[in-house]
């Protein structure tokens, strides 16, 4: 049976690095969930019959990391159907041997709901700002008035909504340097049996 690890928390919080690093660590398969819902915000058109169509290769497109691809994937996200269609993708990526890291929204309360591991991922609206703006070269007032814009979105959707599951571990990252973040989330995956 592959082990699985669900990774959750708003935008910018360090899930992404954290779930790099663990998938390196224990030789395991790693989906950004949030490209797909990305890409599917950037192919215009009907976004339903966009995600329906989705191919991997779909992901590898470099204008997908912009604060506007964040704010169309978020918009897109929303939308049930388009979420549905997207499923099947990410639950058969989460079977992948030997064990496989999927970080997004709602990875611990619909896509993996038996993931051996749930973490979810948060730092305070400030530090998530500041780190966005470095990573993206961007003006960290209007970092932070997009992240929450996004945030709010993502919490207060009716499907899937961004939120932790109930036996989720909470890591908050604001205090910490991101190699402290990878141990101690490391360290919860040995707990949990990788
Ligand atoms: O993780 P990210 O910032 O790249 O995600 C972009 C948007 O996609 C996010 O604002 C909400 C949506 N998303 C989602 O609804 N569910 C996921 N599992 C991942 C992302």
């Amino acid at each position: 049976m592959p082990f699985t690890i669900a990774i959750d928390g708003p935008a910018a919080s360090g899930k992404g690095t954290i779930a790099r690093a663990l998938a390196r660590h224990f030789g395991f398969a790693h989906l950004d969930t949030g490209l797909l819902y990305r890409a599917v915000g950037a192919m215009g058109g009907d976004p339903v019959a966009a995600a329906r169509a989705l191919v991997p290769s779909d992901l590898d497109r470099d204008d997908l990391r912009s604060a506007e691809a964040g704010q169309a994937a978020s918009r897109v996200a929303a939308i049930p159907e388009v979420r549905a269609a997207l499923i099947d993708f990410q639950r058969r990526f989460a079977r992948t041997e030997p064990g496989a890291v999927l970080d997004g929204r709602d990875i611990g309360t619909v896509i993996c709901p038996e993931a051996e591991l749930k973490l979810y991922v948060t730092a305070n609206d400030a530090v998530r700002a500041r780190r966005r703006a470095l990573e993206l070269g961007d003006d960290e007032v209007r970092i932070l008035g997009e992240l929450r814009e996004r945030d709010a979105r993502d919490a207060a959707r009716a499907v899937a909504p961004m939120r932790p599951a109930k036996d989720a571990l909470l890591l908050d990252t604001s205090e910490m340097a991101i190699d402290e973040a990878v141990a101690h989330a490391i360290a919860s995956a040995k707990e949990a049996g990788a």
